[in-house]
């Protein structure tokens, strides 16, 4: 039996997922490579430094510890200017409505983001209430598909990881649950979520209840 949801943030509960892209693109631009949503993909789900080398490669770069952290800070600067856009049309279709119901069932929630501005976001769109446990990019050190954040999420609801399910719009976060021993729901489109029990195209396509039915 299922008894927690550990859920992603940027692209599961939030809209943010295209303001990482932009501001990559737009790093990407400046150093003079393109840089398209395929390419995106392997970015998402993975921490800031990890997503810069991604990108690194991506153009055939190598490039100093120094200017790294330089060009880490600068796609950062860019993203939180794009967050002050951020409304409460971000927040995505069913995501509340999905929160508010797990918690009606006595579910435990948790978040589990590598972002770093994770706290910044919930707290701007009045998501915070929703989650138990935050874990976030400021409380691990190892990117996913490393299990380490579903792990500590796990372990702050006291829950064993048999009994969390986690919501994933990313590989790399399929993979870092699966790697906990947790079941994974991708949320996106399966070609870019293998491994996942099940894919929906958002949380607004089924319940908290049917889906602990489905998983039984
Ligand atoms: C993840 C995003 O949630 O957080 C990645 O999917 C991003 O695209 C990572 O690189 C780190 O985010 P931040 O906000 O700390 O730069
Ligand atoms: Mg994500």
């Amino acid at each position: 039996m299922k008894t927690a949801f550990i859920f992603d943030l940027d692209g599961v509960i939030v809209d943010t997922a295209k303001y990482h892209y932009l501001a990559w693109q737009r790093l990407a631009a400046e150093m003079g490579f393109s840089f398209d949503e395929t390419d995106n993909e392997r970015l998402k789900g993975v921490g800031r430094m990890q997503a810069l080398d991604i990108l690194l490669e991506i153009g055939g770069l190598s490039l100093t510890e120094d200017r790294r952290i330089q060009l880490a800070q600068q796609k950062n600067i860019w993203y939180v200017e794009y967050l002050e856009m951020l409304n409460q049309d971000a927040v995505l279709p069913g995501a509340v409505n999905f929160l508010k119901k797990s918690r009606q069932l006595g579910l435990k929630t948790a978040l589990g983001s590598a972002s770093r501005n994770a706290s910044t976001i919930l707290k701007k769109l009045d998501l915070l209430p929703y989650f138990d446990v935050i874990v976030d990019g400021n409380s691990t050190t190892r990117a996913k598909p490393d299990p380490e954040v579903f792990v500590l999420g796990a372990k702050a609801l006291n829950e064993p990881p048999s009994s969390c399910v986690v919501f994933e719009d990313a590989q790399a976060g399929i993979d870092a649950a699966l790697n906990a021993g947790m079941t994974a729901v991708g949320v996106g489109l399966p070609e870019h979520l293998e491994g996942a029990a099940l894919v929906i195209p958002s949380l607004q396509v089924l319940t908290p209840q049917s889906l602990i039915i489905q998983l039984l």
